[in-house]
């Protein structure tokens, strides 16, 4: 298949799975605010095709941009999420229409620009793998808003791959200098700059936190013992009234968690989910552990050490399938530990993609040698706010993300 083909193939994939996702909703459900967290999931809908006719027609051919009622509406800075349910939303069959259109006129532009152009925005089809990615980020926003659907969104939940009987503990990751970062696009913006960086040596756990060892966490008075928790952590135990994670309740001695709607018991083999960072950093904590640096988690997603180079991705450079990792949304939550052993980095950490986002010590800055591209509000503008970064960012009171963590330690505190 030639570039351009596996392009359309791949922007029609994306638009196939947001509609997927939409389609169990009934009409009110898909137009209606279910927290004040998060859309309604028809304005992700409307935004992803006004983002993409701004960028892949207006952007590559100089037409018109978008009507300017649509850019108002459905741009996310003019908009917090809390109120765009009282927006002039375009309906789902109205966004659907105006997305044929958009579409159309993309794929027309394809067939003629040159993909090998040498300004940066086409350069390597970054636009349209910009795009691309775009929509696959909104779906999984779309997928946050799905898990709070009062009532339940109830998808059909497919087994998972099976897991195995794993090795917990750590891996050794010697000092060293390392080159983290890339240089690319890749396709957003927020990795950039290639930059090397000197590491004391460090161990990190070979897997994420799993549930059952979250609930000996619990059982052993984690949420009540205020020395576990940071001066903004006890803030927010106090305001929350927490004492699990988001979803999970006790009952009748165990723990049951809501999932898109299915009460379900708590899988002690699962990675543990729906946890702020102030609950990560307090477990860290409680074993006797820290979270890791961003620095040192991307050292032990990507290190190599018998090629002394940098993978792209934990198993190497190819592109993810099925066996590497728990992508694109399929089985509606996490599998369990061990289900991943071809997904395994070179330093022997399992399901470091997939499954669950991983909270980090490091605050969300930028890399040294950064520079927006093609935009800043992707992420220059949340630099040095309130976040905590797994590279990809939030503030570090949120649940409703899929984000769990695991733990780390200084190399020479056996
Ligand atoms: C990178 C997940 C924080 O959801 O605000 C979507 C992704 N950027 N549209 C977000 C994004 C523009 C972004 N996060
Ligand atoms: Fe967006």
């Amino acid at each position: 298949m030639d570039v351009k083909q596996a392009i359309a193939e791949r922007l029609a994939e994306a638009r196939r799975r947001t509609e997927a996702l939409l389609a169990p909703l009934d009409d009110v459900a898909v137009m209606a605010q279910h927290d004040p967290l998060q859309s309604p999931p028809v304005w992700d809908y409307g935004h992803i095709a006004v983002f993409e006719e701004l960028w892949l027609v207006h952007r590559l051919s100089g037409v018109e941009p978008p009507d300017e009622t649509l850019m108002h509406t459905y741009d996310a800075f003019e908009n917090p999420r809390k109120v765009r349910g009282s927006l002039p939303l375009m309906s789902r069959a109205e966004v659907a229409a105006y997305r044929d259109g958009v579409d159309g006129r993309a794929l027309e532009l394809l067939a003629e620009t040159d993909p090998g152009a040498d300004e940066p925005l086409f350069r390597d089809s970054f636009v349209y793998e910009m795009i691309i990615e775009h929509e696959h980020q909104h779906c999984e926003t779309i997928l946050q808003t799905l898990q709070l659907v009062a009532g339940g969104y109830r998808p059909a939940l497919p087994a998972p791959p099976p897991g195995r009987p794993v090795r917990l503990g750590m891996v050794e990751v010697p000092a060293g200098r390392y080159r983290v970062g890339t240089p690319g696009h890749e396709p957003y913006d927020n990795e950039r700059s290639v930059h090397e960086v000197s590491l004391a040596g460090f161990r990190i756990d070979r897997f994420p936190v799993s549930c059952g060892q979250y609930m000996e966490f619990i059982a052993d008075g984690g949420y009540r013992r205020p020395g576990l928790w940071g001066e903004r952590g006890r803030e927010w135990l106090a305001d929350s009234g927490a004492t699990a994670p988001k979803h999970w309740r006790h009952e009748d001695g165990g723990w049951l968690t809501d999932r898109f709607g299915h009460t379900l018991a708590v899988e002690p083999d699962r990675p543990v989910a729906h946890v702020c960072w102030h609950e990560a950093d307090a477990y860290a904590r409680w074993a006797g552990q820290r979270l890791p640096t961003e620095l040192e988690w991307e050292v032990a997603a990507r290190w190599d050490p018998a090629t002394g180079r940098m993978r792209r991705h934990p198993w190497g450079d190819e592109a993810p399938t099925e066996e590497h990792a728990n992508l694109d949304q399929r089985l509606f939550g996490c599998a369990p530990l061990g289900a991943y052993p071809r997904g395994a980095s070179a330093l022997g950490c399992e399901q470091m993609i997939g499954d669950v986002w991983e909270w980090t010590s490091s605050d969300f800055l930028a890399y040294p040698g950064f520079e927006a591209f093609p935009y800043p509000e992707y992420s220059e503008v949340f630099f040095g706010g309130d976040y905590k970064a797994f590279r990809n960012w939030d503030h570090p009171i949120r649940r409703q993300i899929f984000a769990g963590f695991r733990c780390a330690a200084d190399g020479d505190a056996r």
